[in-house]
């Protein structure tokens, strides 16, 4: 393939993300980890799927950067979860030292890479690898509307059993329970969804979307990786196949939305140079209201870091 992508940490999120790269073609993966033989082993049974699966990329796996060298984009999901006990802020302190290390040492081999970030908290952690990085916001980005929209997409389909490919949900906000689903620029077909469904119901959809990751926890004991796994390549193809596709994306707020130095989840265009742009569409009171919210959340988070 003419194009690289790393993916560090070969976890559930990592090696099913590097895996859809692959089988897509959409470039060749590195897949990186601490863990002696897992992203090696993990590599190698994946290219054993090649012949059959049909793919030709290649997916090398390594504790190293050396194999990273020359890509053109980093997805990040390393990290440890959350384990019972632990707090928000031990999280944070553990997430914060290992993202931090990633990113010193991925990027020298590619200092033209754009940075997509996974690990969470996620806010936190991109705004953890923009600071060590000291790229600009074009270059440092965060998985997660993509995710919260999908999930929304799928209820809203299954509610209405619609094809998913007919639906568009709009998630504004932080990842987590301050987020903010915005249903009247959630569409079937073009049509609005409370032109289609009862309030109830509509409020039923934003609550489970909100709740999405929990709603994985309880029942997995452990967080999601396939719909997170697609929203990072959804994110990945935007910007390899220069798409400037407009997609929910946590990003670094200029101004925007009325607010500065914090990373939020809004519509971006994501192309070659990365985020291209941020789209800014006209809030209600209530919803500037829950996205400011939202921003304070994420300040608070930035306050407890210390790179
Ligand atoms: N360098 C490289 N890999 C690391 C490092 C490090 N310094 N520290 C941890 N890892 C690896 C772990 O060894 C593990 O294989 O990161 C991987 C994380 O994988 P999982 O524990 O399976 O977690 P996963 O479900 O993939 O989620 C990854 O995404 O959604 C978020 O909250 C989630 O932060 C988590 C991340």
């Amino acid at each position: 393939m003419k194009q690289k992508v790393t993916v560090v940490g070969a976890g559930n999120v990592g090696a099913t993300a590097a895996q859809r790269i692959a089988e897509k073609e959409l470039a060749d993966v590195a897949l990186i980890d601490i863990i002696p033989g897992v992203p090696q082993g993990k590599s190698l049974d994946m290219m054993e799927s090649a012949p059959v699966e049909k793919f030709d990329a290649r997916i090398v796996g390594a504790n190293d950067y050396d194999v990273a060298k020359g890509s053109d984009v980093v997805v990040i999901t390393a990290g440890v979860p959350r384990k019972p006990g632990m707090s928000r802020d031990d999280l944070v302190a553990t997430n914060e030292g290992i993202v931090a290390d990633v990113v010193r040492k991925v990027l020298p081999g590619s200092p033209d890479a754009i940075l997509i970030i996974v690990s969470n908290p996620l806010d936190a952690m991109c705004e953890v690898a923009r600071r060590v990085s000291k790229l600009p916001r074009e270059r440092v980005f965060g998985m997660a509307g993509v995710l919260d929209s999908a999930r929304m997409r799928w209820f809203i389909a299954d509610a209405l059993n619609v094809s998913v490919e007919n639906t568009h949900a709009f998630v504004l906000g932080g990842h987590g329970d301050t987020m903010v689903p915005l249903p009247r620029f959630s569409t079937v077909a073009g049509i609005p969804i409370p032109e289609l469904l009862p309030k109830e119901k509509i409020d039923a959809i934003v609550k489970r979307t909100r709740d999405g990751g929990a709603e994985i926890v309880n029942l997995l004991k452990t967080s999601a990786w396939y719909a997170p796994a697609s929203a990072v390549v959804e994110m990945v193809d935007a910007v390899l196949k220069d798409k400037k596709k407009i997609l929910p994306c946590a990003a670094y707020l200029q101004g925007e939305y009325g607010m500065k130095d914090v990373y939020l989840g809004v519509p971006v265009k994501l192309g070659a140079k990365g985020l291209e742009q941020v789209v800014e569409i006209a809030l209600t009171p209530e919803e500037k209201q829950a996205l400011g919210k939202s921003a304070d959340a994420v300040r608070e988070l930035f306050r407890i870091l210390k790179v």
